[in-house]
C-alpha cells in the first residue's frame, strides 16, 4: 500500500544559543506508515518522542531530512499550504492538551471543524463525550476541568475531525484504565476505517496491541517490532533504558 507519511533521515538539532553546543534531539530517523496502520512509539523520557511527532506533523521544522505526506514534501509547501494540509489531513492530540482557555469545552472540540467550514453537529459531540465517559458540562472553560477531563477534550477535538493521519502524544496518560481502553478502541477503529494512527505511549500493554512499535532512544530508532508482544517490548525497553558507554 502507498504510504500516507514517509520520513527520510530526519534530524532535529536545537541551538541553545550563547556558548552552548548544539543539542541533537533526533538523529537520522526513517519512518513510513500506510493508511490503516496503527503505529506506536515507545521510549524513555527525553528520547525524542514528542519532537518526532511534532516534526512528522509539520509543527516543528527539521534540521535535515525529508517528510512527505501523501507524496508531497512538506518542505515544498508554503506556510499557508502547510496550514491547509494540517487542517484537512492531520489531527494531533497534544501531550499538554493545548486547549484554548477562553473557549468553552464545546467550542474547543469543534474549533478545527469551524476553521475548515465543516458543519457542526452538537449531538455528535455530546454522543462522543458520553462514550468517552466525560461527565463535566460542555459549556465550562477548560480551567474548570481536571487533567483527565482536559485530556478527553483534546482527544474529542482530534476525533471529531475525521482526519486521515492522527498523531497522539501519550493520549491516555492522565486517564483511568477504563477510559484508556475506550480511547484505545476509538483509535483502533479509526485505523480499521482506513486512517493512519501514530501514537506515543508509555504503556507497553497498549503498544503491544498496535500493528508496529518503534522504540526510540537518544533520538534514534533503537528497535522496530512488527509483531509486538508485551514480553518482547518489555525486553526491548529494558535494553533501551540501559546505561550507555
Ligand atoms: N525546544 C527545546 N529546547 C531544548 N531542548 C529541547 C527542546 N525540545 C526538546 N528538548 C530536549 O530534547 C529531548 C527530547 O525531548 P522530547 O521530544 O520532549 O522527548 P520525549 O517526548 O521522548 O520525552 C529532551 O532532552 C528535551 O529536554
Ligand atoms: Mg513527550
Amino acid at each position: 500500500m502507498t504510504a500516507i507519511i514517509e520520513a527520510h533521515r530526519i534530524s532535529k538539532t536545537i541551538a541553545p544559543g550563547g556558548q552552548a553546543a548544539p543539542l541533537p534531539i533526533l538523529r537520522g530517523i526513517e519512518f513510513t506508515a500506510a493508511p490503516g496502520e496503527f503505529v506506536s512509539i515507545l521510549g524513555p523520557s527525553g528520547s525524542g518522542k514528542t519532537t518526532l511527532l511534532r516534526c512528522l506533523s509539520g509543527l516543528t521544522a527539521l534540521t535535515a531530512g525529508t517528510i512527505l505526506i501523501n507524496g508531497q514534501p512538506l518542505s515544498a509547501l508554503s506556510a499557508k499550504q502547510l496550514a491547509l494540509l494540517r487542517r484537512t489531513t492531520l489531527s494531533y492530540i497534544f501531550q499538554s492538551y493545548n486547549l484554548l482557555p477562553a473557549l468553552s469545552v464545546l467550542e474547543n472540540i469543534v474549533l478545527p471543524l469551524r476553521l475548515s467550514h465543516h458543519p457542526i453537529n452538537v449531538q455528535a459531540v455530546q454522543r462522543l463525550m458520553a462514550e468517552l465517559r466525560f461527565k463535566a458540562d460542555l459549556h465550562q472553560r477548560p480551567a474548570a476541568l481536571s487533567g483527565g477531563e482536559q485530556q478527553k477534550v483534546a482527544i474529542a477535538r482530534a476525533l471529531m475531525t475525521k482526519a486521515k493521519l492522527i498523531f497522539a502524544d501519550e493520549p491516555t496518560g492522565a486517564l483511568d484504565s477504563l477510559s484508556r481502553a475506550i480511547i484505545f478502541d476509538k483509535l483502533r477503529a479509526l485505523a480499521v476505517s482506513g486512517a493512519c494512527v501514530v501514537m506515543v505511549t508509555h504503556d507497553i500493554a497498549q503498544a503491544a496491541k498496535t500493528d508496529r512499535t518503534l522504540i526510540l532512544r537518544d533520538g534514534r530508532i533503537a528497535a522496530i517490532d512488527t509483531r509486538p508482544t508485551e514480553r518482547r517490548l518489555f525486553e526491548a525497553m529494558q535494553s533501551a533504558e540501559q546505561v550507555r558507554p
